[in-house]
């Protein structure tokens, strides 16, 4: 085996959490609630020796964007169980090495969905209506009280690239203030309410009074929205990126909206972005008057901090107290029942021939008996969860922690 982590599944008041850079306190609540008390919670990202050393009694960590797990890290983490990263992304964490270690990684993928679709609506009622613009002059004592340019959105038709979690939202609050929605999607999707599915993106970009972008970072979106896509765009549409910097050329934008072929556009992520709040933000969309410029916030509120901060740990709570690795991010996923009145092994091996017959051949031989079995593998990694009677498990933990292949072996009570 690979790991110091206990074998036994200890007190719940010996197993600690540490909480870095201002996890919300809907974590905190969830983990309380569910019996977890040794918690240290810091408000900012630390690094290095100091993330060493204080890691070195954690078994679960709760980071944001900014703290380093790296290789080097998480092998000096000897009883580190699981990294929640209380965000979207996980770059900041070496998943591979993280996996090699058997330490399952959690993320928040979708407590922002509702915060983004909220703010393209509010963005495509603002840009038919000319408010970037009109704002700007009002600021300076300038006074547009004029229709021209300026349109409801009802009745209008609302494009969406992507109908996957953040689409689809869009596609419903859209519906209820009176748009009409196609979608594009490289996946044939069910349309919800009576929004319609397109045959490829030409397609939606030539009906489309608002087009908006809600596809994830991938090479074939790399930028899909190019000189030709724009061009094909209606005269007088707008266009909402709050997906991914680098899905917009955004020289051909520049001169669309220069030029007045394109309303406006509203613009939330971008080819290059500051590191951090002090770095200053340059683009060639600054100073056009109908443009929305944000700074990747599509998803920041208080409401989805909360919804991540609840999300998380409920899924470090369930791989704690059960071994449910459903949506973890580097990690064979299972999801598991209770299993009252027996006792649980977690064993995560490495993913080659003959590890699950010398796992069975060990509990067969040594007559255990196997009240449930969930096995799921994901790359060079393998994770077999199995119940057996109370009495035959410190047996079956002995015997499977020397199953050659084993990278790490727990009972859960
Ligand atoms: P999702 O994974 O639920 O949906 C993405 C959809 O795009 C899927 O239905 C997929 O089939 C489709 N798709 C993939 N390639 C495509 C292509 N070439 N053409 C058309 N459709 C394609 O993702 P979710 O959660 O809806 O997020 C969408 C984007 O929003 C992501 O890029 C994410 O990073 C970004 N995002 C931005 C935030 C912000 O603060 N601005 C906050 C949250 C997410």
């Amino acid at each position: 085996m690979t790991t110091e982590a206990p074998q036994y599944s200890l007190g719940k008041n010996k197993i600690n959490f540490l909480l870095l850079e201002g996890i919300h306190a809907s974590a905190l609540e969830v983990l309380n609630g569910a019996g977890y008390h040794s918690i240290q919670t810091l408000p900012k990202a630390v690094q290095g020796e100091e993330l060493k050393a204080l890691l070195a009694d954690v078994h679960f960590i709760g980071i944001r964007s900014q703290t380093q797990m790296t290789a080097d890290i998480i092998a000096n983490a000897p009883k580190l169980q699981a990294i929640g990263c209380f965000c979207i992304g996980t770059n900041q964490v070496d998943l591979e090495a993280a996996r090699e270690r058997g330490i399952a990684v959690f993320n928040a993928p979708y407590s922002n969905t509702r915060s983004v679709a909220e703010l393209v609506l509010a963005e495509a009622i603002m840009l038919l209506r000319g408010i970037p613009h009109k704002n700007q002059e009002a600021h300076q004592g300038g006074w547009i009280k004029s229709a021209a340019n300026s349109y409801e959105i009802r009745g209008k038709t609302l494009g969406i690239v992507g109908y996957g979690a953040i689409g689809t939202q869009l596609s419903v609050l859209a519906e209820s203030l009176g748009m009409h929605v196609v979608y594009h999607d490289v996946v044939k999707k069910l349309p919800l309410g009576n929004a319609r599915q397109v045959a490829n993106l030409q397609q939606l970009l030539e009906q489309s009074d608002v087009v908006s972008l809600h596809v994830p970072a991938l090479a074939s979106t790399k930028w899909m929205m190019g000189e030709a896509e724009i061009a094909a765009m209606k005269k007088g549409a707008v266009l909402i990126n709050a997906s991914r910097g680098n899905v917009v050329v955004i020289e051909p934008l520049v001169e669309a909206l220069r030029s007045g072929r394109l309303l406006g556009a509203a613009i939330d992520v971008f080819p290059k972005e500051p590191g951090s709040n002090t770095e200053r933000f340059e683009s060639p969309l600054q100073g056009l008057s109908n443009v929305i410029l944000t700074p990747h916030i599509g998803g920041s509120t208080l409401e989805a901090q909360a919804g991540i901060g609840a999300e998380v740990a409920e899924k470090l709570v369930k791989y704690s107290d059960n071994g449910t690795t459903t949506s973890s991010v580097n990690f064979p996923e299972v999801a598991l029942p209770e299993h009252p009145g027996r006792h649980r092994i977690l064993h995560v091996h490495q993913n080659i021939p003959g590890v699950m017959s010398a796992i069975n051949g060990a509990l067969s031989q040594n007559k255990i008996n196997i009240s449930g079995q969930y096995l799921m593998t994901k790359g060079e990694t393998g994770y077999v969860v199995i119940d057996v009677d109370a009495q035959s498990s410190s047996l079956a933990l002995e015997k499977l922690s020397e199953v050659e292949g084993t990278i790490r072996c727990r009972v859960l009570y």
